[in-house]
């Protein structure tokens, strides 16, 4: 294996140090993982042209701080846990410790640097994580996904080419545009779909082009961190809008004056993370709003499709009659998150903008997963995964209510049950959310506080319940041990 590493003589450090301090740097960096193994101290002295006891000097000092391990017979590896990962887990922290070269980053890169949380990072395997997010992976039809996948693998070899289409592969299009009409009451036509890689890329290109560092947007408040930290990290100012049992309190947006509000993020169909459906009226007064400010609208719309005994409420989009209105969907909860397929429905004035950042910045998303997913969805897969999918979380979310009622009853709020793939709970406890959180992972839990989606008027004991990917006995057991730790305080 050969490793990016320069020594240099003319240094003051002598070259084992130079040697040690880079091997950590790659190991803390990730490009070295855990359990990886290293060349072979012959190996490494020979490709850098240094003696074989400089590279043995740097290895014993890995060995001796628990970077590195030796496994008798077969060589030497990165550990399983590496001791900055213990101290400290933040790898924008990691980041700046092991980078020696103040190199100087731009306004966005300095916003960025002090943002917690980016990216995700792996957390430790735990028996039943409620940790929100993911839909029931088990249940992808993953036969019929392989099938499609193959055959258009083989299909002919176009696929393997750059796309003529940055806005997306045009039957897919079709077909999202299809599906939207018939099941979400959006008003669109195909050449309206702009095909991102998830909501992520596209709320980043409607921040990149419309609107300018400094100026007001409005979001929900809890609301969805992932899209705060786009428009924060942009240099947008942040207001908080109050969200009740009606979803966006939209009379607070007649508390700015000036039409300073430029843009308004809101999730009417299952407000994250509350669960709030944006009533009718309010619907209307948010379009009305945007009409008499020439402010725009981002309707989030990331899992209505899953609705239990409610009766839909058209998009905003669909009710829209001045363009007013960004429409954001994925496939991330309805088929699976790392298939990195959303889309953006836009006012047909700004499809050619937007096509062209689409294709500067990453020019198109693969061409083979835009065909199966046509494919899939024009055959009607989408509409019986569905079907299947309604029915078994409906099943999962009434376990998982009716075992928090039994525990906790008076001391258990839920809020949002009437959609998506998470719940929202408030608890009456004396203990900290960090506490919480800390006694449930000793114990195999996985939880998630609200709390780092308020932007204001942070609440205690809100925690975020994902139960897509658990099953009916994960719930139940998960609870029993959560009342324990929250009802024993
Ligand atoms: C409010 C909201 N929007 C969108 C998404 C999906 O984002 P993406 O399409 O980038 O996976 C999520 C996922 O957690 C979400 O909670």
């Amino acid at each position: 294996m050969e490793l990016a590493i320069t020594l240099n003589k003319n240094l003051p450090e002598p070259l084992h140090q130079q040697l040690y301090e880079q091997l950590r740097q790659t190991i803390l960096n990730g490009r070295l993982t855990p359990g990886e193994r290293i060349p072979s101290t012959r190996f490494l002295a020979k490709s850098l042209s240094i003696s074989r006891f400089t590279v043995t000097t740097s290895y014993e000092q890995l060995l001796s701080e628990g970077y590195l391990e030796t496994v008798k017979g077969r060589g030497t590896f990165v550990c399983q846990q590496i001791p900055d990962n213990l101290i400290d887990s933040n790898p924008i922290e990691i980041i700046e410790k092991i980078n020696p070269l103040p190199i100087k980053l731009s306004k966005y890169g300095n916003t960025l640097a002090n943002i917690k949380n980016v990216p995700r990072i792996a957390e430790p395997e735990l028996q039943i994580n409620f940790r929100y997010g993911t839909p029931a992976l088990s249940e992808f039809p993953i036969k019929i996904w392989r099938r499609l996948l193959s055959h258009y693998c083989n299909a002919n070899l176009n696929w393997l080419d750059y796309s003529t289409e940055p806005s997306g592969y045009q039957p897919l299009r079709k077909a999202i545009a299809h599906y939207l009409t018939r099941s979400r009451a959006v008003n669109c036509e195909p050449e309206q779909i702009l095909i991102t890689n998830g909501t992520q890329q596209a709320l980043d290109l409607i921040l990149r082009l419309l609107i300018e560092p400094g100026e007001t947007i409005a979001i929900e408040n809890p609301g969805y961190l992932s899209a705060r930290i786009i428009f924060e990290t942009q240099g947008s100012q942040i207001v908080p809008i109050s969200v009740d049992n009606s979803g966006l309190v939209v009379q607070e947006l007649a508390n700015f004056k000036d039409n300073i509000i430029r843009l308004v993020y809101v999730t009417p169909s299952h407000q994250f993370p509350t669960g709030a459906i944006l009533s009718l009226p309010r619907r209307l007064e948010l379009l009305s709003w945007a009409q008499q400010t020439g402010g725009l609208i981002i309707e989030d719309d990331y899992d209505s499709e899953f609705r239990y005994g409610e009766k839909p409420i058209p998009a905003l989009q669909g009710l829209d009659k001045s363009d007013s209105v960004l429409y954001i969907g994925t496939f991330s909860k309805v088929l699976f998150p790392s298939l990195r397929i959303g889309y953006l429905v836009l006012p047909k004035s700004l499809v050619a903008i937007f096509t062209r950042a689409k294709w500067l910045c990453d020019r198109h998303l693969p061409v083979l997963e835009q065909q199966v997913l046509a494919e899939f969805i024009e055959s009607g897969h989408l509409e019986r995964h569905l079907r299947k999918m309604r029915s078994i979380y409906d099943q999962r979310r009434q376990v998982l209510v009716k075992v928090l009622k039994k525990h906790f009853g008076k001391r258990a709020t839920i809020l949002g049950e009437k959609a998506g793939i998470h719940i929202m709970v408030g608890f009456k406890s004396d203990l900290s959310d960090e506490e919480i959180i800390q006694s449930a992972t000793k114990v195999g839990i996985g939880m998630m506080s609200a709390n780092p989606h308020y932007l204001a008027n942070h609440p205690k004991g809100e925690f975020i319940f994902g139960y897509g990917d658990l099953t009916e006995t994960q719930l139940t057991e998960g609870i029993r041990r959560l009342a324990q730790i929250i009802l024993c305080s």
